[in-house]
């Protein structure tokens, strides 16, 4: 179970004997903090800094007592709400007061937040633990005015949550497990619970449809490659139609061109792409139901069997262009390059694609921060505008022409690898430009920010979902773009 725990929302506080979460500004201290607490509070060192916490009893009973800092905002919310379910690992139940001195639409903004980081904070992996660890927490209310639409709120945060979280899952899940197949397997699934159209093609389909990127790469494996089309096909005349493509390397070992046994320790999650995406159309119907949205998810793992690809052989795409592969570790961009042509070849008004793609991208923008290149700048502001709503990190990276000829090659179309070693993470965003046909598109490289080597704010060691609340932030609020 991905998130353990229910949230709803109620507009009073309920009589029953319960924990309190109320929130405290640390300008407001005196006065937010209940009772005789002030007091209590200080002594413990309790000064309302952003997601602090302290257990007190005051005079209206046992309250959990959760630092807002100053003038909290949006992004404050998520980490409050992670704090109070952290720290209420104990009880079944607790109920959330902290959005009391909020109006109008920053109330929802916060509410929506804020179930998001208390349901996240609740998140634990216990698949493979015997017996299997975790919270206690069960139930979460969260209190406030505001009616029907905080409510919506707290509905809207809960379910983003819930699909993060079985982003999380998916990616921690190891790659002996998690196959090209099962991976399909549970996306079918999905398909079905959400009322999403689903295509699947096996080795077979794959070779006979010319997505020589993606048989190149399973060449190598013994596991069965996918490549999985999902769709939301809206009622009526759709109000724009968008393409998500992810990386769904299910274990990158690297190929011939083989990774170092540190290099190799995580790569688990190189599939983190495909299940951005996978999570992010389970949202689909309820946040953008007028969209007609198309996910592609190649899926494969990288191994060295027999018959893998050489480095020197030459690939060639669904779109005709021929690739020669001078580093089977620079898979990703084969994958992609098949599933991106399939997306352009549909004509979709935009293509935004997720992908744990360069060990660049984390030297040059850290391990929190995805890397973001695009052919469009309207789409990519969009882009970084949801990120920022969502509070995911996010920068702008250029695609410098100059670097485009190093992608020459002697004998085919393109190279799968630089000419030399600077700005791999715009090497491998050029790469993939050169299949989207024109159309307006968004990279997103996660490879930082897709996983996480210790916990922090409402993000758990291991998964971590990333860009889940992007997309569906950023296909919520859809409209027209500029030529
Ligand atoms: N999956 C890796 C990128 C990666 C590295 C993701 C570290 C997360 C953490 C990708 O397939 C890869 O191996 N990229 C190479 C590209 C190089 C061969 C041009 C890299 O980054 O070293
Ligand atoms: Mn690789
Ligand atoms: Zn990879």
């Amino acid at each position: 179970m991905p998130v353990p725990v229910t949230i709803d929302h109620a507009a009073v506080l309920p009589e029953d004997d319960v924990l309190v979460a109320v929130g405290v500004r640390a300008d407001h201290l005196a006065e937010d903090a209940p009772g005789a607490s002030a007091e209590l509070a200080g002594l413990a060192g309790f000064e309302g800094k952003e997601a602090q916490t302290l257990v007190a009893a005051t005079d209206a009973g046992t309250r959990l007592l959760v630092g807002l800092g100053e003038d909290p905002a949006e992004t404050a919310w998520r980490k409050v709400g992670a704090a109070v379910s952290k720290a209420a690992v104990k009880q079944p139940w607790v109920v959330v007061d902290v959005l009391g001195a909020l109006d109008g639409p920053a109330r929802n903004a916060a509410a929506e937040a804020l179930a998001e980081g208390l349901a996240l904070g609740a998140y634990g992996f216990s698949d493979y633990k015997e017996p299997p660890e975790g919270t206690a927490l069960e139930s979460i209310t969260v209190v406030a005015k505001g009616g029907k639409k905080v409510a919506q709120a707290v509905e809207r945060g809960f379910t983003t949550a819930i699909a993060v979280g079985l982003v999380r899952d998916l990616v921690n899940t190891p790659g002996g497990d998690l196959t090209p197949t099962a991976f399909a397997q549970q996306a079918e699934e999905l398909a079905t619970e959400h009322g999403l159209e689903i295509e699947v093609l096996d080795r077979a389909a794959i070779v006979a449809e010319g997505l020589g990127g993606l048989a190149g790469v399973a060449r190598g494996s013994t596991q069965e490659p996918r490549l999985v089309k999902l769709t939301h096909r809206p009622e009526g005349r759709p109000k724009a139609r968008v393409a998500l493509v992810g990386k769904g390397i299910t274990f990158d070992a690297g190929g011939l061109s083989i990774k170092t046994a540190a290099g190799m320790e995580h790569m688990k999650t190189d599939m983190a792409g495909a299940a951005t995406v996978l999570g992010a159309m389970t949202l689909v119907p309820a946040v953008a139901p007028k969209l007609e949205v198309t996910a592609y998810l190649p899926l494969t793992d990288n191994m060295l069997g027999g018959d893998a690809t050489r480095v020197g052989d030459v690939l060639r795409i669904r779109n005709g262009t021929t690739v020669e592969v001078l580093n089977t570790d620079a898979e990703g961009r084969l994958v992609l390059a098949d599933a991106l042509s399939l997306a352009a070849e549909s004509e979709p008004d935009a293509i935004v694609d997720l992908a744990t793609l360069t060990g660049a991208c984390m030297v040059a923008l850290g391990d929190r921060t995805a890397g973001l290149m695009t052919n469009h700048e309207q789409l990519g502001e969009r882009v970084l505008d949801a990120a920022d709503a969502g509070g995911e990190a996010m920068w702008p990276l250029p695609l410098p022409d100059h670097l485009r000829k190093g992608l020459d090659s002697t004998i085919a179309d393109l190279r799968n690898i630089g000419s030399n070693g600077y700005g791999g993470a715009l090497t491998a965003g050029l790469f993939l430009r050169e299949f989207v046909d024109g159309r307006p598109w968004v990279h997103l490289d996660i490879a930082g920010p897709s996983s996480a080597s210790a916990a922090y704010d409402e993000v758990a060691k291991g998964g971590t979902g990333y860009g889940v609340r992007t997309l569906a932030r950023l296909l919520a609020g859809w409209t027209r773009l500029d030529a």
